[in-house]
């Protein structure tokens, strides 16, 4: 089989806390990293109504997802490095609020800081103080690694998704990301997948797709959706060199632990 195009439809899902999920990963195993965490801030939004319009539907039954305290970020962000590829990408979307505690805890966590991507979502959403039309992605590089298109601009313009998983974000702005930061076969990941909208645009752009999220209702709305995208959904070979050990890098959990000091295989086999 071509070693680039094989399995490219492949794709897993786990069920973990994201940083145990990420810790038990190898180190330097994923080639891109976009996520969405439940952060904090959501709370005040949902508060003010932004996002408590949640209607039933086939993804949600209007329950709220537990956010995930901003005091958690540092190992988040750790967790992100260590099983990112040397010289790659890493997204994270988040609001006004979040960007300023997210930023510095990412760079403290080696990881340089490029520039906050806009997310236009067309139309004005809710709120008081100018009303909310946009979110940020934060643009995050370990080592360096070049755009593959660097005729793209840093605001994606797509409407928001309506009637979908609580705070679901458009497949097609992440479609962006993954063109932008990733080959054909390479994997993506998304600790935080809610509706796997990242792993329908990594399948669709021919990218191998891991996701985890602790809520049951979003892995079975996410595997509905990639099965429609013609994924395969298998455990996932990851590969990542043994020995080079980055930076926040505790040593792995048990998927790490169960490989013996001579496999130098490079190559782990992670059930679904
Ligand atoms: C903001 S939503 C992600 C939405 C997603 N980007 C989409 O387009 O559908 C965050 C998700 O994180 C999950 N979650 C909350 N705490 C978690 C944790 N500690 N570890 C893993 N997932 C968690 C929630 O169940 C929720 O689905």
């Amino acid at each position: 089989m071509d070693p680039v195009t094989q399995g490219k439809t492949d794709f897993a899902l786990s069920d973990r806390d994201a940083v145990e999920w990420l810790s038990a990963l190898p180190a330097a195993s994923v080639d891109l990293l976009v996520t969405d965490p439940p952060y904090e801030s959501l709370e005040k939004h949902r508060a003010v109504g932004t996002t408590t319009r949640l209607k039933k539907s086939k993804a949600s039954s209007n329950a709220w997802f537990e956010v995930f305290p901003n005091a958690r970020f540092p190992e988040l962000f750790e967790a992100a490095y260590r099983v990112l590829k040397p010289d790659s990408h890493f997204y994270l979307f988040c609001d006004q609020e979040t960007m300023f505690v997210a930023k510095p805890l990412a760079e403290a966590a080696g990881f340089r800081f490029w520039k906050p991507l806009v997310w236009d979502k067309l139309k004005i959403g809710m709120g008081y103080h100018y009303r909310a039309r946009y979110e940020f992605i934060l643009f995050f590089e370990k080592g360096k690694r070049k755009l593959r298109n660097l005729g793209v601009p840093d605001v994606i313009r797509e409407p928001r998704v309506m009637r979908g998983y609580p705070t679901e974000k458009p497949s097609a702005v992440s479609t962006v990301l993954i063109e932008q930061s990733s080959d054909p076969g390479d994997l993506v990941v998304d600790p935080f997948c809610g509706s796997g909208s990242v792993g329908v645009a990594a399948l669709r752009a021919g990218r191998r797709f891991f996701g985890n999220d602790t809520s049951e209702e979003a892995r079975t709305y996410a595997r509905e959706r990639l099965i429609q995208e013609g994924g395969v959904e298998r455990p996932l070979e990851l590969s990542g060199p043994l020995g080079r050990r980055a930076k926040g890098d505790a040593g792995g959990g048990d998927l790490w632990d169960a490989r013996g000091p001579e496999d130098d295989g490079r190559q782990l086999v992670l059930g679904v």
